[in-house]
Protein backbone atom coordinates (compact mmCIF):
# COMPACT_ATOMS: atom_id res chain seq x y z
CA UNK A 1 0.00 0.00 0.00
CA UNK A 2 1.39 3.68 -0.86
CA UNK A 3 -0.30 5.61 1.49
CA UNK A 4 1.15 6.61 5.03
CA UNK A 5 -2.07 7.18 6.47
CA UNK A 6 -4.99 5.17 6.21
CA UNK A 7 -8.67 6.64 6.22
CA UNK A 8 -10.83 4.64 8.05
CA UNK A 9 -14.98 4.56 7.74
CA UNK A 10 -16.39 2.69 10.62
CA UNK A 11 -20.05 0.77 10.00
CA UNK A 12 -22.42 0.83 12.69
CA UNK A 13 -21.86 4.29 14.89
CA UNK A 14 -23.16 2.73 18.54
CA UNK A 15 -21.33 1.82 21.90
CA UNK A 16 -18.66 0.05 20.58
CA UNK A 17 -17.64 2.04 17.89
CA UNK A 18 -17.08 4.59 20.12
CA UNK A 19 -14.65 2.64 22.42
CA UNK A 20 -12.75 1.73 19.35
CA UNK A 21 -13.28 6.09 18.20
CA UNK A 22 -11.53 6.36 21.74
CA UNK A 23 -8.98 4.09 21.56
CA UNK A 24 -7.63 5.76 18.30
CA UNK A 25 -5.69 8.45 20.48
CA UNK A 26 -2.99 5.56 20.60
CA UNK A 27 -3.45 4.75 17.06
CA UNK A 28 -0.95 5.90 14.65
CA UNK A 29 -0.94 6.16 10.54
CA UNK A 30 -4.84 6.35 10.06
CA UNK A 31 -7.40 8.67 10.51
CA UNK A 32 -11.35 8.03 11.43
CA UNK A 33 -12.98 9.96 8.09
CA UNK A 34 -16.46 8.02 8.31
CA UNK A 35 -18.96 6.64 10.05
CA UNK A 36 -22.00 4.49 8.32
CA UNK A 37 -25.21 4.02 10.49
CA UNK A 38 -29.01 3.70 10.00
CA UNK A 39 -29.40 5.80 12.83
CA UNK A 40 -28.44 9.45 11.22
CA UNK A 41 -28.00 11.06 15.10
CA UNK A 42 -25.61 8.43 15.92
CA UNK A 43 -23.59 8.53 13.20
CA UNK A 44 -22.70 12.47 13.57
CA UNK A 45 -22.23 11.76 17.12
CA UNK A 46 -19.75 9.13 16.85
CA UNK A 47 -18.54 11.41 13.84
CA UNK A 48 -18.35 14.40 15.88
CA UNK A 49 -16.34 12.27 18.89
CA UNK A 50 -13.77 11.84 16.50
CA UNK A 51 -13.62 14.88 15.63
CA UNK A 52 -13.27 16.38 18.81
CA UNK A 53 -10.94 14.37 19.87
CA UNK A 54 -9.03 15.21 16.77
CA UNK A 55 -8.66 11.19 15.57
CA UNK A 56 -9.87 11.99 12.11
CA UNK A 57 -11.84 14.93 9.90
CA UNK A 58 -14.88 12.17 10.46
CA UNK A 59 -18.35 12.84 8.58
CA UNK A 60 -21.51 10.64 8.60
CA UNK A 61 -22.21 8.64 5.35
CA UNK A 62 -25.92 7.84 3.97
CA UNK A 63 -24.72 4.40 2.95
CA UNK A 64 -22.26 1.64 3.00
CA UNK A 65 -22.01 1.76 -0.71
CA UNK A 66 -21.05 5.21 -0.03
CA UNK A 67 -18.82 5.18 2.46
CA UNK A 68 -16.65 2.24 0.69
CA UNK A 69 -16.85 4.06 -2.56
CA UNK A 70 -14.79 7.36 -1.51
CA UNK A 71 -11.47 7.26 -2.17
CA UNK A 72 -10.37 8.63 1.25
CA UNK A 73 -11.48 5.59 2.79
CA UNK A 74 -9.23 2.83 3.06
CA UNK A 75 -10.24 0.21 5.46
CA UNK A 76 -13.98 -0.52 7.33
CA UNK A 77 -14.45 -1.62 10.80
CA UNK A 78 -18.04 -3.38 11.31
CA UNK A 79 -19.50 -2.73 14.62
CA UNK A 80 -22.83 -3.08 13.62
CA UNK A 81 -25.29 -5.76 15.44
CA UNK A 82 -24.83 -9.49 14.99
CA UNK A 83 -27.97 -9.91 12.55
CA UNK A 84 -27.09 -7.19 10.13
CA UNK A 85 -23.26 -8.61 9.83
CA UNK A 86 -23.82 -10.44 6.79
CA UNK A 87 -25.91 -7.98 4.68
CA UNK A 88 -23.25 -5.46 5.56
CA UNK A 89 -20.58 -7.45 4.32
CA UNK A 90 -22.26 -8.33 1.21
CA UNK A 91 -22.91 -5.02 0.81
CA UNK A 92 -19.30 -3.90 1.07
CA UNK A 93 -18.50 -6.52 -1.62
CA UNK A 94 -21.07 -5.69 -3.93
CA UNK A 95 -19.40 -1.97 -3.56
CA UNK A 96 -16.14 -3.84 -4.50
CA UNK A 97 -17.08 -6.01 -7.47
CA UNK A 98 -19.01 -3.20 -8.81
CA UNK A 99 -16.54 -1.39 -9.42
CA UNK A 100 -17.44 1.42 -7.10
CA UNK A 101 -15.12 1.64 -4.67
CA UNK A 102 -11.35 0.38 -3.55
CA UNK A 103 -10.48 -0.72 -0.02
CA UNK A 104 -7.54 -2.92 1.46
CA UNK A 105 -8.43 -4.16 4.63
CA UNK A 106 -12.01 -4.84 6.50
CA UNK A 107 -12.07 -5.32 10.39
CA UNK A 108 -15.35 -7.01 11.82
CA UNK A 109 -16.03 -7.13 15.44
CA UNK A 110 -17.21 -10.08 17.78
CA UNK A 111 -18.88 -12.47 17.03
CA UNK A 112 -17.94 -13.14 13.04
CA UNK A 113 -21.22 -14.64 12.77
CA UNK A 114 -24.41 -15.81 14.89
CA UNK A 115 -23.24 -19.72 13.77
CA UNK A 116 -20.64 -21.30 11.64
CA UNK A 117 -22.60 -21.02 8.68
CA UNK A 118 -22.37 -17.16 8.77
CA UNK A 119 -18.94 -16.70 10.40
CA UNK A 120 -18.14 -18.98 7.17
CA UNK A 121 -19.73 -16.78 5.04
CA UNK A 122 -17.96 -14.03 6.64
CA UNK A 123 -14.78 -15.59 5.94
CA UNK A 124 -15.76 -16.45 2.35
CA UNK A 125 -16.36 -12.93 0.91
CA UNK A 126 -13.64 -11.22 2.46
CA UNK A 127 -11.28 -14.25 0.62
CA UNK A 128 -13.46 -13.54 -2.97
CA UNK A 129 -12.30 -9.93 -2.68
CA UNK A 130 -8.61 -10.43 -1.30
CA UNK A 131 -9.55 -7.77 1.21
CA UNK A 132 -6.91 -8.57 4.32
CA UNK A 133 -9.32 -9.12 7.17
CA UNK A 134 -8.74 -8.16 11.01
CA UNK A 135 -10.96 -10.04 13.54
CA UNK A 136 -11.73 -7.62 16.48
CA UNK A 137 -11.03 -9.95 19.54
CA UNK A 138 -9.56 -6.73 21.45
CA UNK A 139 -8.72 -9.15 24.76
CA UNK A 140 -5.44 -10.79 22.91
CA UNK A 141 -4.19 -7.68 22.59
CA UNK A 142 -4.76 -6.18 25.91
CA UNK A 143 -1.56 -5.21 27.38
CA UNK A 144 -1.29 -7.52 30.07
CA UNK A 145 -2.35 -10.53 28.72
CA UNK A 146 0.57 -9.62 26.19
CA UNK A 147 2.98 -8.80 28.93
CA UNK A 148 1.81 -11.32 31.08
CA UNK A 149 2.17 -14.08 28.45
CA UNK A 150 5.44 -13.07 26.55
CA UNK A 151 7.20 -13.28 30.60
CA UNK A 152 5.54 -16.23 31.41
CA UNK A 153 6.55 -18.19 28.48
CA UNK A 154 10.06 -17.10 28.32
CA UNK A 155 10.88 -17.42 31.87
CA UNK A 156 8.39 -20.34 33.12
CA UNK A 157 7.70 -22.24 30.24
CA UNK A 158 11.33 -22.37 29.18
CA UNK A 159 12.68 -23.79 31.82
CA UNK A 160 9.95 -26.15 33.43
CA UNK A 161 7.58 -26.81 30.35
CA UNK A 162 4.63 -25.37 29.07
CA UNK A 163 1.85 -24.42 31.17
CA UNK A 164 -1.40 -26.53 30.99
CA UNK A 165 -4.41 -24.54 32.07
CA UNK A 166 -5.90 -21.45 31.24
CA UNK A 167 -8.92 -19.89 32.99
CA UNK A 168 -10.74 -16.72 31.41
CA UNK A 169 -13.65 -15.19 32.33
CA UNK A 170 -16.37 -12.00 31.64
CA UNK A 171 -18.95 -11.15 33.32
CA UNK A 172 -21.18 -8.05 33.99
CA UNK A 173 -24.84 -6.83 35.05
CA UNK A 174 -26.01 -7.51 31.42
CA UNK A 175 -25.95 -5.72 28.20
CA UNK A 176 -26.83 -2.22 27.20
CA UNK A 177 -29.39 -2.85 24.05
CA UNK A 178 -32.29 -4.62 23.68
CA UNK A 179 -31.59 -6.69 21.05
CA UNK A 180 -28.30 -8.39 22.77
CA UNK A 181 -30.80 -9.86 25.09
CA UNK A 182 -32.74 -11.61 22.22
CA UNK A 183 -31.50 -15.36 21.54
CA UNK A 184 -32.56 -14.88 17.25
CA UNK A 185 -31.01 -11.06 16.89
CA UNK A 186 -27.89 -11.52 18.86
CA UNK A 187 -26.82 -15.21 18.08
CA UNK A 188 -27.63 -16.62 21.41
CA UNK A 189 -27.54 -15.32 25.18
CA UNK A 190 -24.51 -14.56 27.37
CA UNK A 191 -22.21 -17.59 26.02
CA UNK A 192 -22.18 -16.31 22.29
CA UNK A 193 -22.09 -12.72 23.20
CA UNK A 194 -18.84 -12.90 25.33
CA UNK A 195 -18.22 -16.71 25.46
CA UNK A 196 -16.29 -15.90 22.44
CA UNK A 197 -13.69 -13.62 24.39
CA UNK A 198 -13.06 -15.78 26.72
CA UNK A 199 -12.26 -18.77 24.80
CA UNK A 200 -10.17 -17.00 22.35
CA UNK A 201 -7.68 -15.26 25.13
CA UNK A 202 -7.41 -18.45 26.82
CA UNK A 203 -6.28 -20.10 23.74
CA UNK A 204 -4.04 -17.09 22.87
CA UNK A 205 -1.94 -17.67 26.53
CA UNK A 206 -1.67 -21.27 25.91
CA UNK A 207 -0.12 -21.00 22.40
CA UNK A 208 2.98 -20.09 22.40
CA UNK A 209 4.41 -16.83 21.66
CA UNK A 210 5.26 -17.16 17.53
CA UNK A 211 3.82 -20.50 17.06
CA UNK A 212 0.66 -21.01 14.87
CA UNK A 213 -3.10 -21.18 15.94
CA UNK A 214 -2.93 -25.22 14.55
CA UNK A 215 -0.28 -25.96 16.98
CA UNK A 216 -3.27 -26.51 19.87
CA UNK A 217 -5.98 -28.69 18.31
CA UNK A 218 -9.60 -28.78 20.18
CA UNK A 219 -10.41 -32.58 21.14
CA UNK A 220 -13.61 -32.28 23.22
CA UNK A 221 -15.79 -29.64 24.60
CA UNK A 222 -18.33 -29.81 27.82
CA UNK A 223 -20.40 -26.47 28.18
CA UNK A 224 -23.58 -25.79 30.77
CA UNK A 225 -26.00 -22.59 30.34
CA UNK A 226 -28.56 -21.40 32.65
CA UNK A 227 -31.01 -18.57 33.22
CA UNK A 228 -29.99 -17.75 36.89
CA UNK A 229 -30.95 -14.18 37.51
CA UNK A 230 -32.76 -13.01 34.55
CA UNK A 231 -35.70 -15.03 34.63
CA UNK A 232 -36.80 -14.05 38.20
CA UNK A 233 -40.46 -12.11 37.73
CA UNK A 234 -39.05 -8.87 38.58
CA UNK A 235 -35.79 -8.76 36.26
CA UNK A 236 -37.88 -10.52 33.31
CA UNK A 237 -40.27 -7.43 33.72
CA UNK A 238 -36.94 -5.06 33.62
CA UNK A 239 -36.57 -6.66 30.53
CA UNK A 240 -39.81 -6.39 29.33
CA UNK A 241 -40.12 -2.35 29.68
CA UNK A 242 -36.53 -1.89 28.56
CA UNK A 243 -37.67 -3.13 25.24
CA UNK A 244 -41.38 -1.92 24.86
CA UNK A 245 -42.59 -5.30 25.58
CA UNK A 246 -40.61 -7.26 23.05
CA UNK A 247 -37.82 -9.00 25.53
CA UNK A 248 -40.12 -11.95 27.35
CA UNK A 249 -37.95 -13.84 29.26
CA UNK A 250 -40.44 -15.67 30.93
CA UNK A 251 -41.17 -17.68 27.61
CA UNK A 252 -38.19 -16.77 25.33
CA UNK A 253 -35.02 -16.39 27.63
CA UNK A 254 -31.39 -16.72 26.56
CA UNK A 255 -28.89 -17.57 29.06
CA UNK A 256 -27.33 -15.65 31.68
CA UNK A 257 -24.79 -17.85 32.62
CA UNK A 258 -22.42 -19.90 30.86
CA UNK A 259 -19.97 -22.65 31.47
CA UNK A 260 -17.27 -24.18 29.33
CA UNK A 261 -14.09 -26.55 28.82
CA UNK A 262 -11.85 -26.78 25.79
CA UNK A 263 -9.74 -29.85 25.72
CA UNK A 264 -6.68 -29.45 23.72
CA UNK A 265 -3.97 -31.47 21.62
CA UNK A 266 -0.73 -29.54 21.39
CA UNK A 267 1.71 -30.77 18.78
CA UNK A 268 3.35 -32.89 20.80
CA UNK A 269 0.23 -34.72 22.14
CA UNK A 270 0.24 -33.26 25.86
CA UNK A 271 -3.73 -32.07 26.83
CA UNK A 272 -3.88 -28.75 27.75
CA UNK A 273 -7.36 -27.33 29.02
CA UNK A 274 -9.15 -24.32 28.78
CA UNK A 275 -11.75 -23.11 31.41
CA UNK A 276 -14.01 -20.28 31.24
CA UNK A 277 -17.18 -18.65 32.84
CA UNK A 278 -19.35 -15.70 31.77
CA UNK A 279 -22.24 -14.51 32.96
CA UNK A 280 -24.43 -11.19 32.76
CA UNK A 281 -25.91 -11.54 36.18
CA UNK A 282 -22.62 -10.62 37.60
CA UNK A 283 -23.42 -7.05 40.23
CA UNK A 284 -20.12 -6.36 41.23
CA UNK A 285 -18.48 -2.81 40.50
CA UNK A 286 -18.77 -3.34 36.59
CA UNK A 287 -17.55 -5.33 34.31
CA UNK A 288 -14.71 -7.78 35.54
CA UNK A 289 -12.29 -9.55 32.77
CA UNK A 290 -10.11 -11.88 34.83
CA UNK A 291 -7.42 -14.69 33.23
CA UNK A 292 -5.36 -17.16 34.62
CA UNK A 293 -2.30 -19.34 33.18
CA UNK A 294 -1.12 -22.02 35.20
CA UNK A 295 2.19 -24.19 33.98
CA UNK A 296 4.69 -27.22 36.43
CA UNK A 297 5.83 -24.34 38.76
CA UNK A 298 4.07 -20.67 37.85
CA UNK A 299 1.17 -18.90 37.70
CA UNK A 300 -0.19 -15.19 35.86
CA UNK A 301 -3.05 -14.08 37.47
CA UNK A 302 -5.44 -10.56 35.77
CA UNK A 303 -8.37 -9.04 37.45
CA UNK A 304 -9.59 -6.37 35.35
CA UNK A 305 -11.21 -4.43 38.70
CA UNK A 306 -7.88 -4.56 40.99
CA UNK A 307 -7.42 -1.49 39.72
CA UNK A 308 -4.47 0.79 40.67
CA UNK A 309 -6.72 3.81 41.15
CA UNK A 310 -9.91 3.71 43.62
CA UNK A 311 -11.98 6.33 44.69
CA UNK A 312 -14.23 6.61 47.80
CA UNK A 313 -17.01 8.65 48.12
CA UNK A 314 -19.43 8.66 51.16
CA UNK A 315 -23.06 8.51 51.31
CA UNK A 316 -23.53 11.86 50.89
CA UNK A 317 -22.39 11.95 47.67
CA UNK A 318 -25.78 11.24 46.03
CA UNK A 319 -24.31 11.53 42.39
CA UNK A 320 -26.05 10.74 38.81
CA UNK A 321 -25.91 7.36 37.98
CA UNK A 322 -23.16 6.93 35.65
CA UNK A 323 -20.52 4.55 33.68
CA UNK A 324 -17.86 7.23 34.00
CA UNK A 325 -15.12 4.86 36.49
CA UNK A 326 -15.94 1.70 34.58
CA UNK A 327 -17.84 0.04 32.22
CA UNK A 328 -21.15 -1.78 33.27
CA UNK A 329 -20.87 0.36 36.51
CA UNK A 330 -23.31 -0.40 39.02
CA UNK A 331 -22.77 1.87 42.10
CA UNK A 332 -21.99 5.45 42.95
CA UNK A 333 -21.42 5.56 46.10
CA UNK A 334 -18.25 3.56 48.75
CA UNK A 335 -14.38 2.47 47.64
CA UNK A 336 -14.58 1.69 43.93
CA UNK A 337 -11.83 0.83 41.61
CA UNK A 338 -11.62 2.85 38.18
CA UNK A 339 -9.68 1.17 35.29
CA UNK A 340 -8.19 4.37 33.77
CA UNK A 341 -7.77 3.69 30.51
CA UNK A 342 -10.20 1.13 29.46
CA UNK A 343 -9.75 1.49 25.35
CA UNK A 344 -6.21 0.55 26.31
CA UNK A 345 -6.42 -2.07 28.93
CA UNK A 346 -8.96 -3.93 27.14
CA UNK A 347 -7.08 -3.85 24.46
CA UNK A 348 -9.09 -1.73 21.79
CA UNK A 349 -5.14 0.52 21.30
CA UNK A 350 -2.82 -3.00 20.96
CA UNK A 351 -5.91 -4.05 18.12
CA UNK A 352 -5.99 -1.27 16.23
CA UNK A 353 -2.91 -0.61 15.90
CA UNK A 354 -2.23 -3.90 14.76
CA UNK A 355 -4.64 -3.84 12.47
CA UNK A 356 -3.69 -0.55 10.83
CA UNK A 357 0.24 -1.55 10.82
CA UNK A 358 -0.57 -4.78 8.93
CA UNK A 359 -3.15 -3.33 6.15
CA UNK A 360 -0.25 -0.60 5.77
CA UNK A 361 2.18 -3.45 4.99
CA UNK A 362 -0.18 -5.63 2.95
CA UNK A 363 0.08 -8.19 5.11
CA UNK A 364 -3.21 -10.34 7.07
CA UNK A 365 -3.82 -9.76 10.75
CA UNK A 366 -2.56 -12.22 12.94
CA UNK A 367 -6.73 -12.23 14.42
CA UNK A 368 -7.89 -12.84 11.39
CA UNK A 369 -11.52 -14.40 10.13
CA UNK A 370 -10.07 -17.44 10.41
CA UNK A 371 -9.57 -17.16 14.31
CA UNK A 372 -13.03 -15.80 14.28
CA UNK A 373 -14.60 -18.81 12.51
CA UNK A 374 -12.62 -21.46 14.97
CA UNK A 375 -14.35 -19.34 17.86
CA UNK A 376 -17.29 -19.34 16.32
CA UNK A 377 -17.40 -23.21 15.61
CA UNK A 378 -15.78 -23.70 19.61
CA UNK A 379 -18.78 -21.66 20.59
CA UNK A 380 -21.46 -23.35 18.85
CA UNK A 381 -20.36 -26.81 19.87
CA UNK A 382 -20.47 -25.61 23.83
CA UNK A 383 -23.86 -24.88 22.75
CA UNK A 384 -24.57 -28.39 21.41
CA UNK A 385 -23.04 -29.97 24.66
CA UNK A 386 -24.99 -27.90 26.97
CA UNK A 387 -28.29 -28.62 25.26
CA UNK A 388 -27.10 -32.41 25.32
CA UNK A 389 -25.42 -32.40 28.68
CA UNK A 390 -22.60 -33.94 27.65
CA UNK A 391 -18.90 -34.10 26.94
CA UNK A 392 -18.81 -33.92 22.84
CA UNK A 393 -15.51 -34.76 20.52
CA UNK A 394 -14.60 -32.03 18.54
CA UNK A 395 -15.54 -31.33 15.64
CA UNK A 396 -19.04 -32.52 16.48
CA UNK A 397 -21.33 -33.76 13.54
CA UNK A 398 -23.55 -31.56 12.07
CA UNK A 399 -21.49 -28.40 13.39
CA UNK A 400 -21.46 -26.36 10.26
CA UNK A 401 -25.79 -26.12 10.20
CA UNK A 402 -25.78 -26.26 13.89
CA UNK A 403 -28.09 -23.50 15.40
CA UNK A 404 -28.64 -23.64 19.30
CA UNK A 405 -32.01 -23.78 20.40
CA UNK A 406 -31.90 -20.28 22.03
CA UNK A 407 -31.26 -18.85 18.72
CA UNK A 408 -34.26 -20.20 17.56
CA UNK A 409 -36.57 -18.78 20.33
CA UNK A 410 -37.08 -22.51 21.38
CA UNK A 411 -34.90 -22.26 24.82
CA UNK A 412 -36.39 -22.25 28.27
CA UNK A 413 -34.77 -23.77 31.31
CA UNK A 414 -37.68 -23.47 33.14
CA UNK A 415 -39.50 -25.96 31.15
CA UNK A 416 -36.69 -28.71 31.64
N1 LIG B 1 -15.15 -6.19 21.66
C1 LIG B 1 -16.04 -5.98 22.58
O1 LIG B 1 -15.78 -6.12 23.76
C2 LIG B 1 -17.42 -5.54 22.19
C3 LIG B 1 -18.17 -4.77 23.08
C4 LIG B 1 -19.44 -4.35 22.69
C5 LIG B 1 -19.94 -4.73 21.46
N2 LIG B 1 -19.19 -5.49 20.62
C6 LIG B 1 -19.73 -5.89 19.29
O2 LIG B 1 -19.85 -4.73 18.50
C7 LIG B 1 -21.03 -4.80 17.71
C8 LIG B 1 -21.88 -3.55 18.00
O3 LIG B 1 -22.26 -3.55 19.36
P1 LIG B 1 -22.66 -2.20 20.13
O4 LIG B 1 -22.52 -2.50 21.57
O5 LIG B 1 -21.97 -1.05 19.54
O6 LIG B 1 -24.22 -2.13 19.77
P2 LIG B 1 -25.13 -0.81 19.70
O7 LIG B 1 -26.52 -1.30 19.58
O8 LIG B 1 -24.75 0.11 20.80
O9 LIG B 1 -24.68 -0.11 18.35
C9 LIG B 1 -24.91 -0.68 17.08
C10 LIG B 1 -25.13 0.46 16.07
O10 LIG B 1 -25.26 -0.13 14.77
C11 LIG B 1 -26.30 0.55 14.10
N3 LIG B 1 -26.85 -0.31 13.03
C12 LIG B 1 -27.99 -1.05 13.02
N4 LIG B 1 -28.11 -1.68 11.82
C13 LIG B 1 -27.04 -1.33 11.08
C14 LIG B 1 -26.60 -1.63 9.77
N5 LIG B 1 -27.32 -2.45 8.97
N6 LIG B 1 -25.45 -1.09 9.34
C15 LIG B 1 -24.74 -0.26 10.11
N7 LIG B 1 -25.08 0.06 11.37
C16 LIG B 1 -26.22 -0.47 11.85
C17 LIG B 1 -27.30 0.91 15.17
O11 LIG B 1 -28.13 2.00 14.76
C18 LIG B 1 -26.40 1.26 16.33
O12 LIG B 1 -26.07 2.63 16.37
C19 LIG B 1 -21.71 -6.11 18.07
O13 LIG B 1 -21.41 -7.07 17.11
C20 LIG B 1 -21.11 -6.50 19.40
O14 LIG B 1 -21.06 -7.89 19.61
C21 LIG B 1 -17.94 -5.88 20.96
Amino acid sequence: MKKKTLGVGIIGGGFNARFHIRSWVGVRDADILGVFDPDRKRAEEAAGIARKLEVGEAKAYKSITELVSDPKIDAVWISAPNFTRIEVMEEVVRALETGKGEIVGVCCEKPLGRNVKEARRMLDLARKTKLLDGYLENQVFAPAVVRGRGIVWARGAALTGRPYLARAAEEHSGPHMPWFWEGALQGGGVLNDMMCHSVEVARFMLTAPGAARGTLTPTKVTAYASCLKWQIPDYAKSLWDNSGGKTDYLKRPAEDFARSLVEYKDEKGNVVVVETTTSWCYVGAGLRLSMELLGPEYALQINSLDAGLKVFFSRRVKGKAGEDLVEKQNAEVGLMPVVSDEENEYGYTGENRHMIRSFLKGLRPSENFEDGLNVTELLMAAYMSAEKEKTLSFPPPGLANFIPAVAQGKWNPKSR
